[in-house]
C-alpha cells in the first residue's frame, strides 16, 4: 500500500460521551497533518453501504460539548461476515480511504482488527465504550462521564433510601464487567457493589448482608452490575423472601446512563486520543489501539487489547468493605 492520504473515521458500538471530541480530534489533527478526512455514518453498516462524506474543519465544529455521536453508530451483523467486510473493502476502494481510525467497544475493534488483518488495511482503534473493559488503557472514552452520571443519579436516590430507610439495589451497565459497579459504589458512598467479577467466589448477598450492616445503618444502597440473571432485580427478590423484615426498592438506571455532555476529562482523553491516533498513522503503525496509561499514549496492538481480560482490581472491594461499616 502506497502513501496514505486520505482517512475514514467511523464510531461503531453502543455510543459513550466523548466521542464527538474524539470525532473533533482525529478530523483536525488530522487535517493539521494534511490528510483527507471522510466521515463514514452508521458504523461498519455505513462503511459497506457508502454512507460516507467529505469532512472539513466546520464539520466537526463546536460538537466537543455534545453527548452521543454525530456520526450515529451501529452493532453491525453483516460486517461480522466476510461478505459484509469485502463490501466494506470496495467502499474504502471506491472512496480513496487508505486507512481507517474505529472509535468503539471491544466487538468493534474485533471488528475492525478482522477487517486490518484480512485487507492488510491500515486500522487504529480509539477505545469508545462506557464500560471501561478495555485492556491496555486506564481509562476509555465515555468511562468517567458515565460514571459521574451515575453518581448523581444514586445521590439523589440515597435522599429516599434515607428517608424512608430502605434498602436499594440500583442497577449499573458494564456488560460482563464490574469497573463501572465497584467506583461507582465506592464514589457514592454506597454499603455494597456486586460485580460479575466476584460471582463466582462468593454468595455476595450473603456476605453484605452477613456483614450486618443494618445494625449501624437505617437505609443502604447496593450497586449491581447488570447481567440477564442475576441483577438488581434478582437481589432484591432474595432480599423479600430471606430478610422479609426489611422495605427494598431497585432502580435501574438505563440508557440514561450513556447520554449527556462529556466531563472535562472525557473530553481532554478523547482529544489526546484523536491526536494520538492521527501520530499513530504518520509512524505507520496499524492494528493498534490507542490507550492512555499512567498519563501518556500508548499503542497497544489489537491482538493484546482484545485478547487479554483487564485486570479487575480486587483491592477496591477491599476500600468499599472498610469504608462501608
Ligand atoms: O457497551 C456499552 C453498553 O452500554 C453496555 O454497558 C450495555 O450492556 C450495552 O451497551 C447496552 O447496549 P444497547 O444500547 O444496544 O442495549
Amino acid at each position: 500500500m502506497g502513501k496514505i492520504k486520505t482517512i475514514g473515521i467511523l464510531t461503531s458500538g453502543g455510543d459513550a460521551p466523548g466521542m464527538n471530541a474524539a470525532i473533533r480530534a482525529v478530523t483536525r489533527s488530522g487535517i493539521y497533518n494534511c490528510f483527507n478526512i471522510k466521515g463514514i455514518y452508521r458504523g461498519f453498516d455505513g462503511l459497506i453501504k457508502g454512507e460516507v462524506k467529505d469532512f472539513t474543519t466546520e464539520n466537526v465544529s463546536g460538537i466537543i460539548t455534545k453527548g452521543g455521536t454525530i456520526l450515529k453508530t451501529a452493532r453491525s451483523k453483516e460486517f461480522m461476515t466476510p461478505e459484509g467486510r469485502q463490501k466494506a473493502y470496495e467502499t474504502c476502494q471506491q472512496q480513496g480511504i487508505d486507512a481507517l481510525v474505529v472509535i468503539g467497544g471491544n466487538g468493534s475493534l474485533t471488528g475492525a482488527w478482522n477487517f486490518g488483518v484480512e485487507f492488510d488495511f491500515p486500522v487504529i482503534g480509539l477505545p469508545g465504550t462506557i464500560d471501561n473493559d478495555l485492556y491496555g488503557t486506564d481509562a476509555t472514552i465515555g468511562y468517567d462521564t458515565t460514571m459521574n452520571t451515575i453518581m448523581e443519579c444514586v445521590d439523589r436516590i440515597r435522599d429516599t433510601a434515607n428517608s424512608h430507610e430502605r434498602i436499594f439495589f440500583i442497577e449499573v451497565m458494564g456488560r460482563d464487567a464490574g469497573f463501572l459497579a465497584q467506583n461507582c459504589a465506592i464514589a457514592c458512598g454506597a454499603e455494597a457493589a456486586i460485580v460479575p467479577e466476584e460471582a463466582t467466589d462468593v454468595d455476595q448477598l450473603a456476605a453484605f448482608m452477613g456483614r450486618g450492616i443494618r445494625k449501624s445503618k437505617k437505609s443502604c444502597i447496593v450497586i449491581v452490575s447488570e447481567s440477564p440473571k442475576c441483577g438488581a432485580l434478582y437481589y432484591a427478590d432474595r432480599v423479600k423472601h430471606e430478610f422479609p423484615e426489611f422495605d427494598v426498592r431497585v432502580s435501574i438506571l438505563g440508557h440514561l446512563q450513556r447520554g449527556g455532555s462529556p466531563s472535562a476529562r472525557d473530553r481532554i482523553l478523547a482529544s489526546c486520543m484523536g491526536v494520538g491516533a492521527i501520530e499513530a498513522i504518520k509512524q505507520g503503525q496499524r492494528n493498534v489501539m490507542v490507550g492512555y496509561r499512567m498519563n501518556e499514549i500508548v499503542y497497544v496492538p489489537f491482538t493484546e487489547c482484545i485478547r487479554t481480560d483487564k485486570r479487575f482490581d480486587k483491592r477496591l472491594i477491599n476500600v468499599l468493605d472498610e469504608l462501608s461499616i
